[in-house]
């Protein structure tokens, strides 16, 4: 069945006791809230007590903004559902609460985080709480050691891998952050000016050599529960707290993908501060520390696994920091920091740096120790 605003009244009517937070006579309001591309979300309340709600969000069987032509399995909730709880397991708090979690007709009902805003509105508008950084540095590094596979058993291993066993949308990821911005393909666009900057970037063969290894890692290697789709899109703050969100993406896969794309946003949203130097001051602290509540947050049984292991999620994190970077300047899906620059030749100039810094972590992200290291190819 397809939800929508015609079809939830009923098929809230059905579902109360499991979701459990309305009596079976309360009268319910209805807001379609999302502003995503893949799903549909809802916030549904009580009429008499609009502080009594839940969120609801549904997976229609297509890509939703594309309609029915586009087909996409609806598992991607069931994934997402797994990772809640996981999140709620081993991170609480750090994520909304999982009411209840409808497979057949793909629906999810979880915390309302009310009054919340998405990470990338706060850093577009100049606001760097590096506290959040911490956060989500610590969440994934708890996350990723808590299911990483060199500090469980192999039954524990071989039940993540199955759980989390979500070919569909990793190689949605595969093409659209690792293909199809290096060749011609009819989603890449971008600001017109950057043609030779894209052109040196598709015939440089050291640089397509690693985007090919890194590619290679993104779809063999298997260490823990990858969030798949960290960006500042995917953070709400809520009181000055991260709640992460939409993880349909998650996989057993390389850890350093989710800092990747976390790290990767951050510095994209470093190049289009180019003017006020003190926002792109907060942004280099909020990813040093990032960094270091990750290495807090990550715990082995061996001690001195734990600098060896660390060593290999930070080389691969800046390997995957600099291909997000390219994608969202000439991919398919851009980022709302740059693409608010009205000013062509500002956005260009921004867009410029931005891609030869991403470009740079590519080729060098096996020598790259550290991230001062990493935080002096900025200038
Ligand atoms: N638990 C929640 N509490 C409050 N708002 C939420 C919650 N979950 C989602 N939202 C709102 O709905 C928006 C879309 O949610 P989400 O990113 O999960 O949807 P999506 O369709 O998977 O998006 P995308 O196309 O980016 O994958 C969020 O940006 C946020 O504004
Ligand atoms: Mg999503």
């Amino acid at each position: 069945m397809e939800l929508d605003l015609a079809t939830l009244p009923d098929y809230l009517r059905q579902r109360r006791a499991e979701i459990r937070m309305f009596e079976s006579e309360t009268e319910l309001r209805i807001e379609e809230i999302g502003d995503g591309n893949l799903n549909t979300v809802y916030r549904v309340s009580d009429a008499a007590q609009s502080t009594r709600s839940v969120i609801l969000k549904h997976a229609p069987p297509y890509i939703k903004i594309l309609g029915p032509e586009y087909p996409l399995s609806i598992e991607r909730l069931t994934y997402e559902s797994r990772a809640l709880d996981i999140y709620n397991q081993f991170a609480s708090g750090s994520a909304p609460e999982l009411y209840y979690f409808d497979a057949e007709t793909a629906v999810i009902a979880m915390e309302d985080l009310r009054d919340a805003q998405v990470l990338r509105a706060d850093l577009i508008a100049g606001k760097v709480d590096t506290g959040i950084a911490e956060q989500i540095g610590r969440f994934m590094g708890t996350i990723h050691s808590r299911t990483y596979v060199e500090n469980l058993d192999s039954t524990s291993v071989q039940q993540y891998r199955q759980q989390f066993a979500n070919t569909t949308m990793q190689s949605i990821t595969a093409d659209y952050v690792f293909t199809f911005p290096y060749t011609e393909h009819e989603t890449n666009f971008w600001t017109p000016g950057l043609e030779i900057d894209i052109q040196r970037l598709k015939t440089d063969t050291d640089f397509l050599q690693h985007t090919g290894d890194l590619k290679q890692i993104f779809l063999t290697a298997q260490q823990a529960v990858t969030h798949g789709d960290l960006h500042t899109g995917s953070v709400l703050v809520q009181n000055n707290t991260a709640k992460v969100i939409d993880a349909e993406f998650a996989f057993y896969g390389p850890v350093g993908f989710d800092l990747g794309l976390y790290w990767a946003n951050y510095l994209l949203s470093y190049f289009s501060h180019q003017d006020t130097p003190d926002v792109q001051a907060a942004l280099k602290t909020a990813i040093a520390k990032t960094w270091h509540a990750y290495t807090l947050g990550f715990r082995t049984v061996d001690g001195t696994l734990k600098a060896q292991t660390l060593q290999h999620i930070f080389h691969e994190a800046v390997g995957f920091t600099g291909l997000e970077m390219l994608r969202r300047l000439i991919g398919a899906a851009h980022v709302r920091d740059i693409e608010g620059i009205a000013d062509i030749p500002k956005k260009l100039s921004v867009e410029r740096a931005a891609l030869q810094f991403g470009l740079t972590l590519v080729k060098q992200y096996q020598s790259l120790r550290d991230v001062p290291a990493v935080l002096a190819l900025l200038f």
